[in-house]
C-alpha cells in the first residue's frame, strides 16, 4: 500500500526528458567526444563491455565510486565494478544483463546496489548493443532518489498515522483524487482504492459541501492560488457527528502540474475541551462567587427553580448581585413549535419570579421586581425594617405539582372556589372559573379536543414534544429537565420500549379519549386571559398564575394544564368569540379537582447550573 502511494507522489525515477538517446552515440564518429557531450548533460556513467565481459571504457560519473572505477578497472572483468566481495549478487545481475544483450540483441534495464567504503550506492542501468563487439551500459546513480524514496515512505507512514485527514486532487484531470490517507478512510468509510483515480461525482462521501460546490471550490483554489477554509459538522462513517475544519491549498509539482492539497482536522474534542474549559473557568469564578452569595439568596433561587414551565424547559438563568437577583430568559430553551412568540416562556419566568418573591418575603426581605423591555427581570432585595405579613404560601412551593392523572370527580366547595377566585392578579390579567355542567366548561372542552386534533397532526409540534420527553430514569437523571415518563404514569422501561410506547399515544384520538376522561373527573376549568398580549403582561400572567397554583395546592386542589386552544392561535381567537370576550385573549387553561394520588415530581436543574456571571 505504501509503495503504491509513493508512486503517486514522486515523479518517475527515470524521467523521460533525461534519458540519453543511444542512437546518437552509435552514429557519432568520435565516440569519446559524443560520450563526453552526453556526460556534460548527465551526471551518469557509461561503460563499454566486450564479448569477454572485459571493461573497455568507463566514463566516470560525478560520484566517488565511479571515479575510482574509471581509474582502476579498464581491461578488467565486471567484478572490478564491485570492489568488495560483498557485492557478488549485484555483479551477477550486471553480468547477466550484458550477456543477454549479446545473446538476444535487446535492450535490458536493470538495477543494482554497491557498497563502497561504507557507503551504499543505488544504480539504474540500461544495457544495449553498441556494435557487434561492444555492449554499452548506461548507468544512472539514483542514490539520492532512493533516499528520497525512503523519505517518501516515511512521509506516507506519518501521513497515515496523523490525526489529520490528507488528500490530494489532480487539478489537470477532473480533480481526480491522487492521494487519500488513512484518516480520510476512517472518517468517511471510503477506502483509498475506491477513491484514488476518481472524482467527486464518482465517489460519494459525507462532506461539508455537495460535489458541485467542492468542484467549484477546487477550481477557485487553483485559479486564485488562495487557500480555502471551512468549518462544520460532518456525519462520520461510524454515525456520529464530528466538527471538522477543512483547508484546501493550491500546490504544484516541479513540472507545473496543479494540485489541490486538502487537510481535514477533527476539532470535535478540541471544541468540547474548549467548552469544558470555558465552563470550568466560569464555574470556578462562580464557585468563588457562590461562597459570597448570601444563604438567603440561595434559598430564594432554590424556590424559584421549583416553578412550572412549558415542557419543563426551565428557561431561567440567575445573576446574583449584592442587593438583587436577576432572572434572565434562556432563549435556547424556547419552544418554537408550541410557543412561537415565547409567551409561555415568559409566563414561566413570571412563575419563577413569584416563587422567588414569596421566598424573599419569608426570609424577611421586601422584594421589588422590575421587568425590563428586553425580558430581563430584576428583583431588588432589601431587608424589611419590620416584620411584614407574608402571603403564607412558602410551604406550598415545594408541594405544588402538575397532576395529569384522573381526578376523583368530587366538586370544589364554594368557599375554596372563592378563595381561588380572589387570587390577587396583576394588571391586565383576568381569571375565569367554570364548573362542570356550565356551558363554558363544555365549550372549553370542545376547543381542547380541537386543539389536540391540530397539535397531534402537526409534525413539528410532535417532534418538539418528543425532544423534551424523558423516557426512563437514566434519561431523567442525565438531563434533569423535560417531561418525565413518571409524570405520565408510565413505568421505568428501557429507552427503546418506553420511547415506542410514549410515542404511540401521540395521536389525536387517543389524546381526546384521555382528556375527555380527565375533564369528566375534574370539578372546574380555569381560564387566564390577557387584556394586552405583550411581554410585560405575559410576565404578569406568570406571577398571577403561580399565586393561583399555590393557593390551589394549599387547599389540596389538584390541577393540570390543558392549554391546547391557547397555543393554536386561530383556535384561541374563535374561543374568545364563543366566550363573548371583547377585550380578553385566552392564554392559559387549567382543569381543577381532587387527585386520587400524588404524582412523582418533575426533575429540576439546580440553581447552580443556571447561574451566570
Ligand atoms: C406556561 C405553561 C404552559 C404549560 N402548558 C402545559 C400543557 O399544555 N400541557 C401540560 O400537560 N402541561 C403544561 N404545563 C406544565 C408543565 O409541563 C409543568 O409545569 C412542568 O412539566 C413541570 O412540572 P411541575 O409543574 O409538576 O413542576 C405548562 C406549564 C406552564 C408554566
Amino acid at each position: 500500500m505504501i509503495n503504491r502511494k509513493i508512486n503517486t507522489f514522486i515523479p518517475e525515477l527515470y524521467p523521460k526528458n533525461e534519458r540519453i538517446n543511444m542512437n546518437s552515440l552509435e552514429s557519432g564518429s568520435n565516440v569519446q567526444s559524443g560520450l563526453e557531450m552526453i556526460m556534460e548533460k548527465s551526471p551518469d556513467t557509461i561503460v563499454l563491455v566486450d564479448r569477454n565481459l572485459t571493461l573497455v571504457k568507463v566514463i566516470s560519473a560525478k560520484d566517488d565510486y565511479y571515479h575510482y572505477l574509471a581509474n582502476n578497472c579498464i581491461g578488467k572483468q565486471p567484478q572490478a565494478l564491485f570492489p568488495d566481495g560483498k557485492n557478488y549478487d549485484q555483479y551477477e545481475i550486471y553480468r547477466a544483463a550484458v550477456k543477454r544483450v549479446f545473446e538476444e540483441q535487446v535492450k535490458v534495464d536493470f538495477s543494482f546496489e554497491v557498497s563502497f567504503e561504507g557507503k551504499n550506492y543505488y544504480y539504474l542501468s540500461q544495457a544495449s548493443l553498441f556494435n557487434e563487439e561492444l555492449v554499452i551500459v548506461y548507468t544512472r546513480n539514483v542514490s539520492s532518489l532512493k533516499t528520497e524514496k525512503n523519505l517518501q515512505e516515511l512521509i506516507n507512514t506519518i501521513l497515515d498515522r496523523l490525526p489529520l485527514g490528507v488528500f490530494v486532487k489532480d487539478g489537470d484531470n477532473h480533480f481526480n483524487y491522487l492521494y487519500w490517507n488513512h484518516f480520510m478512510e476512517e472518517i468517511t468509510g471510503i477506502e483509498t482504492r475506491e477513491i484514488e483515480g476518481h472524482d467527486d461525482f464518482e465517489v460519494n462521501y459525507n462532506a461539508l459541501m455537495t460535489a458541485e460546490e467542492r468542484l467549484e471550490t477546487d477550481m477557485n483554489v487553483i485559479k486564485t492560488g488562495l487557500t480555502a477554509r471551512f468549518k462544520g459538522k460532518v456525519k462520520s462513517a461510524s454515525g456520529d457527528y464530528r466538527d471538522i475544519e477543512i483547508a484546501k491549498y493550491p500546490i504544484s509539482l516541479n513540472n507545473g502540474k496543479p494540485l489541490v492539497l486538502a487537510l481535514w482536522r477533527d476539532i470535535t474534542s478540541e471544541l468540547a475541551t474548549e467548552n469544558t474549559l470555558r465552563r470550568t473557568r466560569i464555574l470556578t469564578k462562580m464557585a468563588l462567587r457562590i461562597s459570597d452569595i448570601r444563604p438567603d439568596f440561595i434559598y430564594m433561587m432554590e424556590q424559584a427553580v421549583k416553578a412550572p414551565s412549558g415542557h419543563n424547559t426551565q428557561p431561567w438563568l440567575f445573576r446574583v448581585q449584592k442587593d438583587r437577583i436577576q432572572i434572565l430568559p434562556d432563549m435556547s430553551k424556547s419552544l418554537p413549535a408550541v410557543d412561537p412568540d415565547n409567551r409561555e416562556l415568559f409566563i414561566s419566568l413570571g412563575c419563577a419570579t413569584e416563587n422567588l418573591c414569596i421566598a424573599a418575603e419569608a426570609k424577611g426581605y421586601t422584594p421589588l421586581p422590575f421587568f425590563s423591555g428586553s425580558g430581563e427581570i430584576t428583583v431588588l432585595l432589601s431587608e424589611a425594617s419590620m416584620i411584614k405579613e407574608t402571603s403564607g404560601l412558602i410551604e406550598e412551593i415545594s408541594v405544588r405539582q402538575t397532576n395529569r392523572g384522573i381526578y376523583s370527580g368530587e366538586m370544589i366547595p364554594s368557599d375554596q372556589l372563592s378563595y381561588l377566585r380572589n387570587t390577587p392578579l396583576e394588571e391586565n390579567i383576568s381569571l375565569h372559573l367554570w364548573s362542570k355542567g356550565e356551558w363554558e366548561f363544555d365549550t372549553l372542552s370542545s376547543y381542547i379536543f380541537a386543539g389536540n386534533n391540530r397539535q397531534m397532526n402537526d409534525r413539528l409540534f410532535k417532534r418538539e414534544l418528543k425532544s423534551w420527553m424523558r423516557f426512563n430514569k437514566n434519561h431523567v437523571r442525565a438531563t434533569s429537565d423535560g417531561l418525565s415518563y413518571a409524570v405520565f404514569g408510565a413505568p421505568n422501561l428501557p429507552r427503546l420500549i418506553s420511547e415506542t410506547i410514549m410515542g404511540s399515544v401521540l395521536k389525536a384520538g387517543i389524546q381526546n379519549r384521555g382528556d375527555k376522561k380527565k375533564l369528566d373527573s375534574s370539578s372546574h376549568l380555569a381560564l387566564f386571559a390577557l387584556r394586552i398580549n405583550t411581554l410585560p403582561e405575559w410576565f404578569a400572567l406568570g406571577r398571577s398564575l403561580q399565586r393561583f397554583l399555590l393557593r390551589a395546592t394549599e387547599k389540596n386542589i389538584a390541577f393540570a394544564f390543558l392549554n391546547q386552544p391557547c397555543e393554536v392561535r386561530d383556535l384561541s381567537g374563535l374561543l374568545a368569540k364563543d366566550l363573548s370576550f371583547t377585550n380578553e385573549i385566552p392564554a392559559l387553561i387549567l382543569r381543577l379537582g381532587y387527585a386520587k394520588r400524588k404524582m412523582p415530581y418533575s426533575p429540576r436543574k439546580s440553581w447552580r447550573e443556571r447561574l451566570v456571571p
